[in-house]
């Protein structure tokens, strides 16, 4: 028999039994790795513990709780949590009133494992558990280890009222959870589920809840977002319609499917100036054979065509897309496909990943036969072509003027700011912090394959700054860092999508 109590679907605790979380747990903090369905996911657990009176922690030495919002979509991702537990661990020892959470995708597909591994963790919980964050830690509380995860029953996306936003320019919106592919390498059908919309009423509430809170810019998340519906109304309506709210600025949603990408989302894109000039959509090989091992559903032809039709309704688009190097079975005329296509489209940026075997997954069961030395090597390949053509596009935007959203200090420090243009390229120049978050007209004055530089052409091009403060956030990165690829396996080039 096991030693932790496991609440086995959403709602199981009624919330208005709920007068409050444990009075000694007043702080929080969450680390996150992984996508931004997971950021996203970590606004809303910290939304729900500040609805509850808790406050950010800014170190985990001084923090009540302690999550971990964790990805397992490549083996080294799930690993590192293992070794920031280890590190929690002594924290742990020093103050065992801390509460500490293992969170999002390592948790669904580890459970039990986790306690076994890490007999200090208190309270694992799937992402489809969500919005049972504070009956899950109230149970912790009674019960000495706490496991939620999902079940057939959690089909329905719990509207979750509070979310504490990280970005002062950017509002993540859910419209789906899940995902209904099979791609044979993917882990994210077994630790996301099957796919549940939500409806155009809620998100477009959401929206304007957004734009009220001066957020100029939106982003509608899914793990294969384009395949959303509802009744009658598909993502291309959907997109319509969004874009249409009054005071919205711009669009942007991640991450899209071939497969559904559709004409009329072509066609809302193209109709509507919100809708930024940027799609992320992941090829992942340009070998139709190992497409087909893939279970992609398209062939690399099927894919340009797609491309040649959106690049026609929308010349100015940009593209990124995600590639994976070393397949099962993958030969050098494969990986030689997957170069062709790449140099024939020539992507704004590319995510490439080494091949890593998913436990569960169709792909896993077939010989890893490409080894690692081969591995490494094709994606440097890759990496090497990408970077030309990336610095030839980069190049071609020296000497104009573009419009960019003003996100906040830049990265590379100096004092410089960054924003991003509509084409989702990150811009640094200098500039008062005043700026954050209004719509500035910057002339690029330097490109390389990595980044674009800028000076300020005019001052403002919007009406003024948004009506909020600087957020108080305990969401951080994971200590590797969100989005974080692991070594060498990732090639952040001009944007995120
Ligand atoms: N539709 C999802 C895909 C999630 S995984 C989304 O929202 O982006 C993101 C990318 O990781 C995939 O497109 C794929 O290129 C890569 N990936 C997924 N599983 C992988 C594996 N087993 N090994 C290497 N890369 C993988
Ligand atoms: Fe994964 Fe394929 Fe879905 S990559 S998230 S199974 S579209």
């Amino acid at each position: 028999m096991s030693d932790f109590l496991t609440i086995a679907s959403a709602g199981a605790i009624p919330r208005q039994d709920i007068e409050g979380l444990p009075p000694e747990l007043q702080t929080y903090r969450i680390e996150t790795w992984g996508c931004q369905m997971n950021e996203h996911d970590s606004e809303k657990m910290a939304g729900m513990l500040q609805s509850f009176g808790l406050s950010p922690a800014p170190n985990p030495r001084t923090a009540d709780i302690v999550l971990l919002n964790t990805c397992s979509v490549r083996e080294k991702a799930a690993e590192k949590v293992f070794n920031r537990l280890g590190q929690l661990r002594a924290l742990k020892d020093y103050r065992p009133h801390m509460l500490l959470g293992v969170c999002g995708c390592v948790a669904q597909q580890e459970q039990e494992h986790i306690f076994e591994r890490a007999p200090w963790v208190d309270l694992v919980m799937g992402p489809r558990r969500l919005s049972s964050l504070p009956d899950l830690i109230r149970a912790s509380r009674e019960r000495k280890r706490v496991l939620g995860v999902f079940d057939a029953r959690d089909s329905l996306i719990p509207e979750i009222d509070a979310v504490q936003r990280i970005s002062r320019t950017r509002g993540y919106v859910t419209v789906m959870e899940g995902c209904n592919k099979t791609c044979t390498f993917c882990i994210v059908p077994f630790t996301r589920g099957r796919e549940a919309y939500r409806t155009p009423e809620a998100i477009l509430k959401e929206v304007e809840e957004c734009v009220h809170d001066g957020l100029p810019e939106v982003q509608l998340l899914g793990q294969n977002v384009n395949a959303w519906r509802s009744g009658a109304w598909d993502f291309a309506r959907l997109l319509g319609a969004v874009a249409d709210v009054s005071g919205l600025s711009r669009l942007r949603f991640t991450t899209s499917h071939p497969l559904h990408f559709t004409d009329r989302i072509v066609d809302a894109m193209a109709a509507h100036p919100t809708v930024c000039r940027f799609l992320h959509l992941p090829l992942q090989s340009g070998s139709d054979d190992v497409l087909k091992r893939m279970k992609r559903g398209y062939t690399a032809r099927d894919y340009r065509d797609r491309i040649a039709r959106l690049r026609a309704s929308v010349p100015e688009i940009a593209l990124s897309t995600d590639i994976i190097v070393g397949f099962p079975g993958e030969s050098e005329d494969d990986f030689q496909a997957t170069l062709a296509i790449v140099e024939a489209i020539r992507f704004d940026s590319i995510y490439s990943f080494i091949y890593s075997p998913r436990p569960g997954t169709v792909a896993a069961a077939s010989d890893d036969d490409v080894f690692e030395g081969l591995k490494k090597e094709r994606l440097h390949r890759l990496q090497q072509v990408q970077d030309i053509i990336q610095a030839e596009r980069n190049a071609q935007w020296v000497d104009r003027v573009v419009e960019v959203l003003v996100e906040g200090p830049s990265s590379r420090g100096g004092g410089q700011l960054c924003g991003r243009t509509s084409q989702n390229h990150p811009v640094n120049f200098d500039a008062e912090p005043a700026l954050v978050g209004r719509t500035a007209s910057v002339r690029i004055t330097r490109a390389s394959a990595h980044s674009l530089k800028g000076i300020l052409s005019e001052p403002l091009t919007d009406g003024g700054a948004p009506n909020i403060d600087r957020v108080e956030t305990a969401i951080c990165e994971g200590t590797s860092g969100a989005s974080s690829p692991e070594q060498g396996a990732y090639h952040r080039t001009g944007a995120t999508p």
